[in-house]
């Protein structure tokens, strides 16, 4: 078992990362509250598998759980799940102080995150992530939200968990293909800003995907702790943390654009990073190879670089205008100036964010020009 802290004052938490850690919940649970009662938001999906590993270390510790299930998906991910889950709180006589865990994917911690932070103006909240990207990335940091007429993550707070227990045993029944969604932020970060993780996890692409449990466990605490500096760094994404979002605003695009349904959300990102880091190589921000190797990488870790979707460029950049990043018109980008350093470039021309969609529209996959 390793423990990350996320270092932001009053508000600081460990985040947990072992095997088995489910079963140890009520004890964790027991270290944040001297109550007896809590609150459950459970995926749908893993309600009967995980859910009832959770429910009976609960029980075992002498918790009372009020238990709100959840559809955990995209379209559900809005402002009436997150009224139907206070709903539940409420029924129940649930009180400011009663702890509420989240227990599933992104999707999930963020809209029971958002309920967290604004049932009775807040309550204490724990994350047990249960998908690969949710373990590296949406569960640290606070950031809680639902979308809104398709803009995703438009109403939402940050709301630091109390703890985050990460439970790496939970990733053996996670599909495959999410566990490359997982891969593709954990490449992100290396390319961000530690380059070595990225190579060592290129190196480890084959124990990764076998889920060789001393790799993954290396895997997340070591993504954690990146995540944690920067958060701790920038908590409400002043500078730095808007870093993370490299490339979200042409993989948000992608998903706004009708791709949500062909691509995952890790799948839009690594489309969205090869698309970005075409950008920063056409400005000769970043050398060639670097795109070279970014798109090799992602290609061994079984993610897409390039885009097959039927929207035109001028759909995709109408939906890159709708990221937060964006002020006063002025798109922004994140883009790599080499493995282990971004930038952020603002007010870039439409004219030259169509070429770098034109690029990752190409078929070949060994082109790197700009
Ligand atoms: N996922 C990006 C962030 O937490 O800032």
């Amino acid at each position: 078992m390793q423990s990350v802290r996320v270092e932001l004052g009053e508000r600081s938490y460990d985040v947990v990362v072992g095997s088995g850690l489910l079963r140890d919940i009520g004890r964790q649970l027991s270290e944040l509250t001297s109550f007896r009662r809590c609150a459950l938001v459970v995926d749908q999906a893993i309600a009967t598998t995980h859910g009832e590993a959770v429910r009976r270390a609960l029980a075992a510790s002498g918790f009372t759980v009020c238990e709100a299930s959840f559809f955990a998906s995209e379209e559900n991910k809005n402002l009436h799940a997150l009224e139907e889950i206070c709903r539940t709180l409420l029924a129940r006589d649930t009180a400011r102080n009663t702890p509420l865990i989240a227990l599933g994917g992104g999707i999930t911690g963020d809209t029971a995150g958002f309920a967290s932070a604004v049932y009775q103006r807040g309550t204490p909240f724990v994350q047990v992530p249960t998908t690969l990207l949710a373990m590296v990335d949406s569960s640290v940091g606070g950031k809680v939200a639902v979308n809104l007429d398709g803009s995703k993550n438009m109403i939402g707070a940050f709301h630091q968990p109390k703890r985050v227990l990460i439970d790496i045993d939970t990733l053996a029944t996670l599909d495959s293909r999410e566990l490359r969604c997982g891969l593709a932020e954990c490449l992100k970060h290396g390319i961000i800003g530690d380059a070595d993780l990225f190579s060592w996890t290129r190196e480890r692409l084959p124990r990764l995907a076998a889920l060789d449990p001393g790799s993954v466990q290396e895997l997340v605490a070591r993504n954690v702790a990146f995540k944690a500096a920067v958060v701790a760094r920038d908590e409400t994404e002043q500078g730095e943390r808007a870093l993370l979002n490299l490339g979200h605003t042409f993989g948000h695009a992608i998903e706004g654009c009708g791709g949500a349904t062909r691509y995952k959300h890790g799948e839009a990102v690594a489309i969205g990073i090869a698309a970005a880091t075409h950008f920063a190589v056409s400005r000769k921000l970043c050398a060639p190879e670097v795109l070279t190797e970014i798109e090799s990488t992602f290609v061994a870790a079984g993610l897409p670089v390039r885009l097959e979707l039927a929207a035109t460029d001028s759909e995709l950049i109408a939906e890159m205008y709708k990221d937060k990043k964006t002020k006063q018109q002025n798109l922004t980008l994140i883009v790599p100036r080499k493995i282990g350093e971004c930038t952020m470039l603002r007010g870039v021309a439409d004219a030259e964010v169509v070429r770098s969609w034109e690029y990752v529209r190409r078929a070949d996959l060994t082109s790197n020009e700009g």
